[in-house]
């Protein structure tokens, strides 16, 4: 099993110290315990950019990173968290505390979280600027803003920080682009993936209920030390067609297809995979036509994963194919430049066809620089997901085609010499899916 330690988060603070620049101070948080109901909580997830910072996983934690007068002087990183406390750690779990922030988390200096702001009023004297999410949490907005305020009045004769900019680009840029040691944990996430995908198949039924068959997948996920990197969904027949359908409480059906998207994080990375299958082992005719249209796509759009092509570059290419599909199968008529321009393949495919993927399943970082679609290069990770939903009462289509939803998903580094597609050890050709699905 891969060491959270074999991640480099010393290296990302260096990287963050030098971005900010001189006489600067840079405040991150973790996020808050969620409450479920009442005092339930839900089981606790850090914040991914404090994380991917601090590789600090327990709640109640800000990082601060300052810089000084000289590039000489370096930068000092301070990890405020909780403190040891026997009772509350034989109720709730172990908690690092000082020492812990000190040896195991590489910090310069460490404090109770209780002397946030006390020690950030000391550490705004003499900065120019103060980076921090701003708008990311409005209780932390609230703490910074009266923070100002007061070392305003309190260093009255230092100077502190004339500038507050937003953190989020720098390290969302530095997300962006992921390392081996990240792409390596991406690999794991989607290799377990593809097993649960690869069992969903192996296991469904007719008459199984879409709950029954997300439980597959949680089997899968949750034996490998995993969580779910956001919610599943298990879209039976017309269910698929519901782009964010997470009921998951109806019956699967016998000439159905079941659209599953459904994946999980490993160590903090997220994979995100979709497949689509007949609940009973075999395409039907009508089923396959559209199917293949969607793999189609799919395959011409990872191929467009270039390092230099414009991130639209997929999109545009699954577009084409698809509509070309509609045309052909008899679905749309009209012209191909003619639907695209005006965009009235909508109808049937209205989402995009993929996003960044990393820490989060939809994953930081800017999909333009000046108001144009940024390149691709070499360590993105994409997804490239085309779909073809046929609303069931759609009445402008031939009966055979309504209620069908297909979207096929994988996840795909950028790489020197071409796509690398992380999920490929789930099948996705007609051939395959139905070989597969016999055997079991
Ligand atoms: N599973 C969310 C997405 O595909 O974007
Ligand atoms: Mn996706
Ligand atoms: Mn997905």
């Amino acid at each position: 099993m891969k060491k959270l330690a074999q991640i480099h988060f010393a290296h990302r603070r260096d990287q963050l110290a030098a971005e900010i620049g001189l006489r600067s101070i840079a405040i991150i948080a973790t996020n808050p315990v969620m409450m479920r109901n009442n005092d339930a909580d839900y089981k606790y997830r850090a914040d991914s950019s404090f994380f991917y910072l601090t590789g600090f996983a327990e709640p109640e934690a800000v990082a601060v990173i300052e810089t000084f007068d000289t590039e000489e002087e370096g930068y000092c990183y301070s990890l405020f968290c909780r403190e040891r406390n026997r009772e509350m750690e034989i109720w709730n779990g172990f908690r690092a505390g000082l020492d812990g922030a000190l040896n195991d988390y590489e910090a310069d200096e460490a404090y109770v979280i209780d002397q946030l702001d006390e020690k950030i009023l000391e550490k705004l004297l003499n900065k120019d600027q103060l980076f921090y999410r701003i708008g990311h949490q409005a209780e932390f907005d609230t703490q910074m803003t009266a923070l100002l305020k007061k070392a305003e009045t309190t260093h009255r004769h230092g100077s502190v920080p004339t500038q507050i900019i937003q953190l989020n680009h720098i390290v969302n840029e530095m997300r962006l682009h992921k390392t081996s040691e990240e792409i390596e944990l991406m690999q794991i996430a989607s290799d377990i993936s593809a097993q649960a995908h690869t069992c969903a198949m192996k296991s469904v039924k007719v008459g199984m209920m879409e709950y029954a068959l997300e439980a597959e997948l949680n089997y899968i996920f949750g034996k490998n030390g995993c969580v779910p990197s956001y919610n599943s969904i298990v879209g039976g027949g017309e269910n698929a067609c519901i782009l964010h359908y997470v009921e998951n409480d109806k019956e699967l059906k016998d000439g159905d297809l079941v659209l599953i998207d459904a994946a999980c994080e490993y160590q903090f990375y997220a994979s995100d995979i979709t497949r689509t299958f007949p609940v009973n082992g075999k395409f039907s005719e009508a089923q396959k036509a559209l199917y293949n249209v969607v793999l189609q796509a799919q395959i011409a759009a990872i191929d467009a994963v270039q390092v230099g092509h414009s991130y639209q570059e997929p999109h545009h290419v699954a577009v084409k194919i698809l509509v070309q599909g509609l045309l052909d199968l008899g679905i749309m008529q009209g012209q191909l430049e003619e639907i695209i321009e005006t965009e009235r393949y909508r109808q049937f495919y209205m989402h995009g066809t993929g996003h960044w993927l990393g820490m989060d399943v939809h994953d930081v970082g800017s999909y333009r620089i000046d108001g144009k679609w940024r390149t691709y290069a070499e360590g993105m990770v994409v997804t490239i997901e085309p779909g073809l939903y046929i609303a069931p009462d759609d009445d402008t289509v031939d009966k055979q085609w309504r209620g069908i939803g297909i979207r096929i998903e994988d996840d795909i580094v950028v790489m020197k010499n071409g796509p690398h597609v992380l999920t490929s050890a789930v099948v996705k050709t007609v051939e395959e899916i139905e070989a597969l699905m016999m055997i079991s």
